[in-house]
Order: C-alpha cells, then structure tokens, then sequence
C-alpha cells in the first residue's frame, strides 16, 4: 500500500463508530460520590451488564469521588469527548440547562416515592432534550439520591434562626436562591470539600441527604438533623455527545438500555432504603433527629421561590401542575 492509501485508511478507520468495527471499549465514567455510595455501586453495575450485553466487547471503568475534577469539570471533559460519561448531580447542569433547576423547587413532593414518580414523568425527561445543544452531552436517564435534609451544629427552633447561617450548598443558582431566602449565607462547594469544610468550621450547616450523611459521617461535626424532605435531588447519566456519535445505533441501544436499568435500580434502592437509613441516623449516639418538619415550618418559602424562579423556567409551573395529580 503507498503512502497515501495508508493515510487513508487509517484516517477511514478513526471515523468509522465504534462497533461497525466491532471495537471493545472502556468507558470511563466520573462520578463525585464515593465507591461506597449507591450510585458508585450501579455505575459498576452497569458495567457488568454492558459486559454481558456487549458480547464482552464493553466495559466501565469508574472514577469516583471526583478524581477527575469538580462536576463542571467533569462536563467539559464529557464535551470534548475526554470523558466517556459521567453521573452527575442535576444541580451541576442548572446553569446550562435552566429548566433543570425547576427539579429544586422547594417541596415539589412530599415524599421520596413521588419524587421517583417526578423523574420517571415525560416533563421530566422533556429536560434532557436540552443537553446535547447546551453541553454537547446526551442524557441517557435519570436517577436520584435521597430527599435533602437540613443538619447544623446548633439546633434550629425556627425559620429565623437560619438567617446568617453559614450553609454548604451543592452549587446552583436555584438552591442558593432557596437558602438566600432565609437570609442564611449559602457556601457553594463540591461534595467532597464538605466534611472538613464543617469539621474546621468554616461553615455552620449542611443542606445533605441520608446516604451521603451516613457515607461521610457529617455527624462527627453537626448534631442536629432535621427530617424537611425540602426538596429531591436528581441525578443525570450522560454520554459524551461525541463519544455517543461513535456508537452505531445498535450500541446505542445496548448503552441507553444498560444505563436505563442501573438508573431505574438506584431510584428503586432509594426508595426502599430511605426510611431505613433515617432508623440507622436515629440509633447513632449524640445526633439529635427532629421528625417530620413540615413545609409550614419554612413559612411562604414555595411562593417565594417559585415567583422567582417561574420567571426563569416554565418547568416550575408544568412539575407543580404534575404533582398535583399525584
Ligand atoms: C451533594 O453535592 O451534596 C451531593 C452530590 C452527589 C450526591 C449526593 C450529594
């Protein structure tokens, strides 16, 4: 073959997809939880299914508690095509994906099994459409960690008591807007700041779910917890838009079909193990657990936010018009 032809072929070859050459692949996927965490689990899970429906040809490769870089981070990799895919909270998307933040409005439900209905709803899902423009990502589905609770160092007795807080929050607009309300001073930072960022007080409170409470054991360094469910806390799965380009539609369907089950089996866990969770934090010595704090306690907070935030999104209004059914 001369030179050119060479060329050629090679060049034809780096285009072809993926698996019209029958090419194995390892996806690497990121994720900012830690390996024990349930997303971690199903993201190697996922691999063990790919495995076997690939015929062997693809396999997971994880990359937990942020060793990647933050979650922004990890979706600038995912846009060049430098990441495979990554489960990423959808309050790391809100800032490209507006619509997405109207999954953070304050007591959409009122428990963790509509909130499971919530993610699985076609109004839901209409928001990963945007993905591909804003981020140059597809999202495959959606999955969740539990409900957000409130924990603090000194006990609350009151909504006022929130106002000069200084409270960790998972960076994005829409929740800093929720603890902005309360006069409270959000701190935005990734999960894996948060346990010495509370241990050296540097902060004073925690917006957290169970999981991620009983992973990291925040209860070293705050003893009050506060049972509020205030809001869900998705999570998306994506693909590398490129990465996806490179899949023949047969691989697609394999890789969409494999994220599907491991998302739908993590929404599963929560929902059956959330109680469980909050029964394991009641039996842990010195931690003050305050049940059942109800929306009322947080004043006109949902009229609030959603004023604001109606403007910016019109999902706020279609997600309440869907609750309302439930
Ligand atoms: C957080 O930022 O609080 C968080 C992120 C992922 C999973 C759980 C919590």
């Amino acid at each position: 073959m001369n030179k050119i032809l060479t060329v050629l072929a090679t060049t034809t070859s780096m285009l072809l997809p993926l698996a019209a050459t029958a090419q194995d692949h390892d996806f690497r996927v990121g994720l900012i939880t830690p390996p024990v965490h349930v997303w971690n689990q199903e993201a190697r899970a996922m691999g063990e299914t790919l495995n076997e429906t690939s015929d062997g040809r693809f396999s997971v490769t994880t990359f937990p508690s942020g060793q990647l870089g933050s979650e922004s981070t990890m979706l600038q990799q995912l846009q060049t095509g430098a990441l495979d895919m990554a489960w990423l909270t959808s309050a790391g998307l809100t800032l490209r994906v507006p619509d997405m933040s109207a999954l953070h409005a304050p007591f959409l439900v009122d428990n963790i099994a509509d909130a499971a209905k919530v993610l699985r709803s076609d109004e839901a899902i209409e928001i990963l459409d945007a993905l591909p423009a804003a981020t140059g990502t597809v999202g495959l589905c959606y999955a969740m960690t539990g409900m957000r609770q409130l924990m603090t160092k000194d006990a609350i007795e009151s909504a006022e008591d929130l106002d000069g807080m200084r409270f960790r929050i998972t960076p994005a607009p829409a929740i800093q807007t929720f603890f902005e309300m309360f006069g409270a001073a959000p701190a935005p930072m990734p999960l894996t700041q948060v346990y010495d960022a509370l241990a050296n007080g540097q902060i004073d409170a925690i917006d957290m779910d169970y999981e991620s409470i009983i992973n990291f054991g925040y209860h070293d360094h705050a003893s009050n917890l506060m049972e509020t469910n205030h809001h869900l806390f998705p999570m998306v799965a994506l693909i590398s838009g490129r990465v996806w380009a490179q899949l023949s539609p047969e691989d697609q369907t394999i890789v969409r079909a494999a994220a599907q089950q491991h998302c739908d089996a993590t929404i599963d866990r929560f929902v059956e193990e959330e109680a469980g969770k909050l029964e394991k934090l009641k039996g842990i010595e010195g931690l003050t657990v305050t049940e059942d704090v109800s929306s009322e306690f947080f004043g006109d907070i949902v009229e609030r936010w959603d004023a604001d935030w109606s403007k910016e999104t019109p999902y706020v209004e279609k997600l309440r018009t869907l609750v309302a059914t439930y």
